[in-house]
């Protein structure tokens, strides 16, 4: 095993009614002006946006409201929303929606507390020194934002979609009631499920140096959101089932599934960003059109990781042939992201990259990780390459 910091500061309320501790929650933190941030239409329309502000009003605490976040958050609204922090004089921030809304709020909160051009910290030019506090009501179950310590962002004039990550920005407080994902989409649900699922399978797939309480708990809670996304898929009003891969979806991104391991691989995600930045798609659907491939091209160099996962995850059969153990493994997952709905290549994802913006994601993605990524195996640009070829 590997030291580990394990740094889970959010505090999470969670089940039916969660939201009725918001009023405690925000005077708790002593904030005077709060940004209620939100997203397209959703959170109007479910009636959640309503039931915030009146919890906040009800508290006596004053705020101004900003929507229009879009899936891979724009920096334009971002910078938006810093001029409005900075002019009303805004000290906390409530995101109310998925990752999108969450990462866009962070942010804000970067650009609020730091002098400078936000995007700066995006591209890698300078690091921030503060972040305004975050409080999350979370209306999707998938990124995990509402516990990560990450941000991510497009820069959409240039298809740049880049992360921040610090502890600054771990959300303070996540009120978590699985009731407010039951009007999802399916699409977005299966795309949260997938996301989910990636989180802890990223982490899982290291060279080596892997604990084993750290394995059975990732091991656990892929079985589960298996199980419960299935469930999801025939009933989607199913409060536990919600319920299961909402919790999941926190657990599977605050760092809890990777402790101990050799770091983590993450090259199916930092692969991923470059697609969603360029082409716009469901985070969740690019990780599913992108993963085959990517396990395809490496699972030679990480075959016992990739024997064991397809014995304890996907219920296949050990045997002697190793590689055909692993290769039934990786099926499975299609199997199940075909089930899903999800795309399992980026033309059933419904893009086609030419050879040039091949290599420009490919480029970008390896200037992004800083040259090589990936722990199962380390993959450079050339390696990027292939991939994105092999998931046409
Ligand atoms: O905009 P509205 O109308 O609210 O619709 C949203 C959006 O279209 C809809 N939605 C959300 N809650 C709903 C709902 N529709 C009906 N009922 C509800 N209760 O769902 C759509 C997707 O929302 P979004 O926030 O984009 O989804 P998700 O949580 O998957 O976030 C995706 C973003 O997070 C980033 C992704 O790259 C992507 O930009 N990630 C952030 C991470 C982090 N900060 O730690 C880690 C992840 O790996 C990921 O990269
Ligand atoms: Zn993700």
């Amino acid at each position: 095993m590997n030291n580990f910091v394990y740094y889970a500061p959010t505090q999470v309320i969670f089940g039916k009614n969660a939201e009725a501790e918001l009023g405690n929650l925000v005077k708790d933190l002593n904030c005077k002006k709060i940004l209620i941030h939100y997203g397209g239409r959703s959170a109007e329309k479910t009636g959640v946006l309503n039931k915030v502000a009146k919890a906040v009003e009800d508290a006596g605490i004053a705020y101004v409201k900003l929507g229009g976040v879009v899936p891979n958050p724009h920096l334009s609204l971002v910078y938006e929303g810093i001029e409005l922090c900075k002019k009303e004089g805004v000290d906390f921030i409530l995101a109310v929606g998925g990752g999108s809304v969450i990462d866009s709020a962070k942010a804000i909160g970067y650009g609020a507390a730091n002098e400078g051009d936000v995007w700066e910290l995006y591209n890698g030019k300078r690091k921030p020194d503060a972040c305004l506090p975050i409080g999350v009501v979370l209306t999707i179950a998938a990124a995990g934002s509402e516990m990560s310590n990450s941000s991510v962002l497009t820069k959409e004039d240039e298809g740049l979609k880049l992360s921040c990550n610090t502890n600054l920005a771990r959300p303070k407080f996540a009120v978590m009631n699985p009731e407010f994902t039951l009007t999802l989409p399916d699409y977005q649900t299966s795309c949260g499920c997938t996301d989910i699922f990636l989180h802890t399978a990223e982490r899982y797939f290291t060279s080596n140096g892997n604990m084993s309480i750290t394995d059975s708990i990732a091991e656990a809670l892929m079985r589960t959101v298996i199980k419960f996304a299935k469930v999801l898929r025939k009933q989607p009003d199913n409060y536990e089932a919600r319920a299961e891969v909402m919790w999941a979806g926190s657990l599977s991104h605050n760092g809890l599934t990777g402790c101990g391991n050799k770091r983590n691989d993450m090259a199916t995600h930092m692969m991923e960003h470059e697609v969603g930045g360029m082409f716009d798609v469901a985070h969740g659907a690019g990780l599913a059109a992108l993963w085959g491939s990517w396990a395809r091209y490496v699972y030679k160099d990480c075959l016992g990781r990739f024997v064991k996962f397809a014995v304890e995850v996907m219920g296949i059969e050990d045997g002697e042939d190793k590689e055909a153990v692993a290769l039934k493994g990786i099926e499975a997952v299609e199997e199940f992201y075909r089930y899903m709905g999800m795309p399992t290549s980026l033309k059933e994802l419904g893009i086609s990259p030419t050879e040039e913006q091949i290599k420009k994601m490919a480029h970008l993605c390896s200037l992004a990780c800083g040259g090589t990524n990936g722990s199962a195996k380390a993959l450079n640009e050339e390696d990027m390459v292939k991939i994105y070829h092999m998931a046409m």
